[in-house]
């Protein structure tokens, strides 16, 4: 299958080429979906992510899976929400651009996407998800995209925020 496509559920079960963790600038695990894959992929993902030296906000970079499904996790870092103004929708708009384009550098052909920055970091989750629809719309359109794209929603309510936005970015303006 190609394209996007929403999955409801835990993304460190995901059996896709890549995964994407809302990481900080550390890289070395946090809370959230960061905790959970550092958790599930073991300790060797904290030793290759200590060889990184962090990552700025906005960028992204590479690890192997270790025990995870998924063969790679490609770490992002989101902004922190402080009111919309201080470059948030270009710094969230960059994690989706930088980890969709180090995923073809690196022949990837799926890759899933947690809901950057919308828990502790506090992004409001409609304007977010906005962001993200757009960015991967524009690299599949444009081939700077892995074939199959996931946006994997922890809850319901995130999974039909996601419907919506694409719904409604898919009729003509
Ligand atoms: N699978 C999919 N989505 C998940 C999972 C999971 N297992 N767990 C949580 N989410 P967050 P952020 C959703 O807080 O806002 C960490 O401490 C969650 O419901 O994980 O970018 C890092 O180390 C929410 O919609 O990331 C950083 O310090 C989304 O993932 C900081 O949190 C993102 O929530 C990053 O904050």
């Amino acid at each position: 299958m190609s394209g996007i496509e929403i999955i409801e559920g835990d993304i460190t079960r995901l059996d896709v080429d890549a995964i994407v963790n809302a990481a900080n600038q550390s890289l070395l695990g946090g809370g959230g979906v960061d905790g959970a894959i550092h958790r599930a992929a073991g300790p060797e993902l904290l030793a290759e992510c200590r060889s990184l030296r962090g990552c700025l906000t906005g960028e992204a970079k590479i690890t192997r899976g270790y025990r995870l499904k998924a063969r790679h996790v490609i770490h992002t870092v989101g902004p922190v929400w402080n009111g919309g103004r201080s470059g948030e929708p270009e710094l969230l708009a960059r994690c989706y651009r930088n980890s969709l384009a180090l995923a073809l550098q690196h022949d990837l052909t799926s890759i899933a996407f947690p809901a950057i920055s919308t828990g502790v970091y506090g992004y409001p989750k409609e304007p977010a998800t906005e962001i993200a629809v757009r960015e991967v719309k524009a690299g599949l359109m444009d081939r700077s995209a892995p074939a199959r794209v996931i946006f994997c929603c922890f809850d319901a309510e995130t999974a039909a925020l996601y419907r919506a936005v694409i719904a409604r970015t898919a009729r003509p303006s």
